[in-house]
């Protein structure tokens, strides 16, 4: 009988074994099948000849530090990129060749990872930051909330001007009102003191800001608000996977916050926890420029409330009610027990739907990448520190042309040693840098276009701070025009956000860049700018 798996399929002459794997029994029984040893042996051998294969072929892809890392030898440096070794590529094979495909093992190990490496309730895996925002934001309007507390159209989110666009959208998508706070240009981050301005009793009801470029954003001031107003908060950790926060321990009890994030601890009277861990709900993207990649890939992190999970997971997975992971069934032990909505008595609980949901689920084989690299990432954001300081004490020579960045709270730093000096708050941040921001002053002899497009032509990868101030984008100017309900703007002039539209740009300080690729950046940009 003909093999439809084998048609059309070239044939492969030997298999490696001495035999002829398109055609004939591969073994001696006859039955083509192999034993339990005789799989798991030719499982290490295709896993080990994939490490081999990595090893060699992806060199250029190792920390800038690993010793095996191919040696830079001038050509393009990109801003950020994906950095990874032969594990990586061994755990993605080995998870193909299990073939369980939709979120499964790896998920949840990494779900479970990543939550305790965070200290958050739990985390959900999607399929991107942008999906992760979505599905945050949309969880605020389910039927499940509290109805005191719950969002419904056309309450109010307060978010940023500046940054990225998928921050903003999901309001819009849920026909909430997108109200905006300007951008402070020094760290890219929502202007706090403008966010009294922004209350509207009644009708406000979240705030929904990201961590600009790995700089935490004012969470002292912005949870003390939330507190007052009785505000959700969902963070976009999307840019600042391993930044920290932190604050007296007095003000963080009055907060809600007694416990130290894991690993982190600044002493009895003090309370640090990474970013994505003071929030509702917080947000993660593993797209490659991030501080950890599977390709594609997000997480919502629930911070405090379990009960989120359920409709974060449920939105996820189409909406359904139940929820028994992919592969196994009744977990709620009543699956034909439950009488919902107008369905007869019994209906099978995994065809019960209790939100309009959504299919976001990444593959398993992500997940596996995603365990590996979150091994990695301590390091990965001792990384991008260290490059953030070596590119600092390199730049300064340019502080009359260039105005640079600062973590949230910091009044200045010492280029020579990277130490900070703190205003009065008591409260201070610790940036896992995305990126190196700086600000082309107006006056000087290019502009940060001109800048940005030099350094391109000799092949410096640079970035804008993504959609700049995002009122000014056709999709926004259209929204204006034909639902100028949706969106309300606490001033009329954005300057901040207009600022880092059109002075601000940001270097790469990814685990990948080599001190080598550092120097010839600098040595580039000293050379443009002066
Ligand atoms: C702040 C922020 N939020 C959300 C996203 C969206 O993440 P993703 O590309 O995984 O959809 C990004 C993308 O880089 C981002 O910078």
């Amino acid at each position: 009988m003909s093999n439809p798996c084998r048609e059309g399929l070239p044939v492969v002459a030997n298999d490696g074994l001495g035999r002829d794997s398109a055609s004939g029994p591969l073994f001696e029984d006859g039955s083509g099948q192999l034993s339990a040893p005789e799989l798991a042996a030719l499982k290490a051998e295709i896993l080990a000849l994939t490490r081999r294969y990595a090893r060699s072929a992806h060199r250029g892809f190792r920390p800038g530090d690993d010793p095996d890392r191919a040696p830079y030898s001038g050509g393009a440096i990109p801003y950020a990129g994906r950095v990874f070794c032969e594990d990586e590529v061994e755990a993605a094979v080995a998870s193909s060749l299990d073939f369980w495909l939709t979120l499964g093992p790896e998920g949840d190990a990494f779900e479970q990872e990543l939550a305790a490496f965070l200290g958050v309730r739990s985390c959900l895996l999607v399929n991107s930051g942008s999906s992760a925002n979505l599905v945050a934001l949309s969880a605020l309007m389910s039927p499940l909330i509290d109805p005191k507390r719950r969002l419904r159209p056309g309450d109010e989110v307060i978010t940023c001007a500046a940054g990225f666009p998928t921050t903003v959208a999901p309001i819009l998508q849920n026909g909430c009102v997108a109200v905006f706070v300007d951008a402070d240009p020094g760290t890219g981050n929502l202007r706090v003191d403008q966010l009294e301005a922004a209350y509207r009793p009644g009708k406000t009801k979240a705030v929904m800001v990201a961590h600009a470029l790995g700089n935490p954003f004012d969470l002292g001031a912005v949870l003390a608000f939330c507190r007052k107003y009785d505000l959700w908060l969902i963070e976009d950790n999307c840019d600042a996977l391993g930044s920290s926060y932190s604050m007296p321990r007095a003000m963080a009890e009055s907060l809600g916050f007694g416990d130290n994030s894991p690993g982190l601890d600044e002493g009895p009277d003090r309370v640090a926890r990474y970013t994505g861990a003071w929030g509702d709900l917080s947000t993660q993207s593993f797209y490659p420029p991030h501080h950890l990649t599977m390709g594609e890939g997000g997480a919502v992190n629930v911070v405090r409330d379990q009960r989120l999970r359920r409709i974060c997971e449920s939105l996820r997975d189409w909406g359904r009610d139940c929820w028994c992971p992919s592969g196994r069934d009744n977990s709620c032990g009543k699956r034909y027990g439950w009488s919902l909505g107008e369905l007869p008595e019994g209906y099978d609980h995994k065809y019960i739907y209790s939100h309009l949901g959504y299919n976001l689920k990444p593959l398993d084989l992500q997940a596996a990448i995603g365990r590996v690299q979150l091994r990695r990432l301590p390091g990965f954001i001792e990384a991008r520190r260290s490059n953030w300081r070596w590119l600092r004490r390199a730049l300064e020579p340019l502080g009359q042309r260039i105005g640079f960045s600062l973590p949230t709270h910091a009044t200045a730093v010492n280029p020579e040693t990277g130490d900070f000096a703190w205003d009065g708050s008591g409260c201070r941040s610790n940036c896992s840098w995305f990126g190196f921001l700086l600000r082309v002053k107006p006056d000087g002899p290019l502009s940060r276009s001109d800048l940005a497009h030099r350094l391109e032509q000799a092949g410096v990868g640079t970035r804008m701070l993504f959609g700049g101030n995002l009122l000014r984008q056709p999709v926004f100017q259209a929204l204006l025009r034909d639902q100028p309900a949706a969106i309300r703007s606490v001033v009329a002039e954005m300057s901040g956000a207009d600022g880092l539209m059109e002075q601000a740009l940001f270097l790469g300080t990814y685990p990948g860049l080599t001190e080598a690729m550092l120097q010839r950046e600098v040595k580039l940009l000293l050379e443009f700018a002066s």
